[in-house]
């Protein structure tokens, strides 16, 4: 059943160009989804884990191509915020199972909100709790680690932003999809070995590479058992710089376009204390190479290509980084793949 992989998580990882694209022509079919988002006053996401780190993702895609205030929140801290009745709420769960998001999203429908699920199992609980649903189209995930399930998430976020925006569908599939197949390919071993004896591996970016910064992150504590931290790079300076040296390597995302300057001042002012620095950018970024010790090249793409391409490195970084480790990849200890308690 691993179709000649080594580990589900694996076979998972390559199966995501599919994912990307039935994901979001599925989710870009709910046009009466993306019209109530389009109209909606506020829209606020609930969810957790690597779900969480998707709809950070819809929130900085959405702000900037529709101006609608998004708020994100864990599920888990929802029920001691406020659920303002004219927000549309969304609430995103791999399992449709997790007892926080659950919970949370029946508070949400209990205010008057408007709600909706987007998960990956047909007739679970969010479904019956929610107004509507969109199924991702992920198929079983076995692996403990989220993987193709958050591409999918990321997918049907597109899909339903390309609704929103009455936008022509057609490039951004064939975008994503080529990315990911190329950087399915793409050499990691030597980043794998600066990660490997670390004691904590940083995880670095800017306006949308920072929720794939944590998703990466994330991604490698729970199957290589190194602590690992997302962080926005601005921030890194704000506390973390007193962790850096030699055993805490950073994987840094830094590609043309917002902030791409800022991040290579970061990059610098961590170098010069000490941090290994694996790059991931444009193979052709001269300044880029110049300040990192490693630099994984994405292929050229838009920004839902980048996200794809740089979230594929960084999980294949933690799955070689667990195998080296000689880690139960499918089954990380005290992990389960449902959380259903709160
Ligand atoms: O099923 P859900 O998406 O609600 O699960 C939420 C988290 O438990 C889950 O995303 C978890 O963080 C991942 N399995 C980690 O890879």
């Amino acid at each position: 059943r691993k179709g000649g992989f080594a580990h589900f998580m694996l076979k998972e990882i390559f199966e995501q160009s599919d994912v990307f694209q039935q994901s979001f022509r599925l989710a870009f079919s709910h046009l009466e989804t993306s019209a109530l988002l389009r109209h909606a006053h506020g829209i606020s996401v609930i969810a957790c884990g690597t779900s969480y780190n998707a709809s950070l993702l819809f929130r900085y895609f959405v702000e900037k191509e529709c101006g609608t205030p998004v708020r994100v929140d864990l599920a888990s801290e929802y029920r001691y915020l406020s659920t303002p009745e004219d927000e549309v709420v969304i609430a995103v769960s791999q399992s449709g199972e997790t007892a926080d998001t659950l919970s949370a999203l029946k508070k949400a429908a209990a205010s008057g909100c408007p709600t909706i699920a987007i998960t990956n199992v047909q007739g679970s609980s969010i479904t019956r709790a929610a107004d509507r649903t969109i199924y991702t189209g992920a198929g079983p995930e076995i692996s403990v680690a989220a993987t193709k399930s958050y591409m999918a998430q990321v997918a049907a976020f597109v899909g339903l932003l390309a609704g929103m925006t009455c936008s022509e569908t057609s490039f951004v599939e064939c975008s994503v999809g080529q990315a990911i197949e190329e950087s399915l390919l793409t050499d990691v071993s030597e980043a794998v070995s600066l990660c490997v004896p670390a004691s904590t591996i940083f995880y670095v970016g800017r306006g949308i590479f920072y929720p794939v910064a944590l998703e990466g992150a994330l991604k490698m504590k729970e199957i290589s058992y190194i602590h690992a931290e997302g962080y926005a790079a601005g921030e890194i300076k704000h506390g973390p710089f007193a962790l850096l040296s030699e055993m805490t390597p950073a994987v840094a995302v830094c590609l043309p376009g917002d902030g791409y300057h800022s991040m290579l001042g970061n990059l610098r002012e961590m170098k010069a204390r000490g941090t290994p620095l694996i790059g991931i950018g444009y193979g052709d970024d001269i300044d880029l190479q110049d300040v990192t010790d490693v630099c994984i090249p994405i292929p050229k793409g838009d920004e839902y290509a980048q996200v794809a391409a740089v979230t594929v490195i960084m999980q294949r970084i933690a799955y070689y980084t667990a195998l080296a480790l000689g880690r139960d990849i499918d089954k990380p200890r005290n992990l389960a793949k449902s959380v259903t308690v709160e």
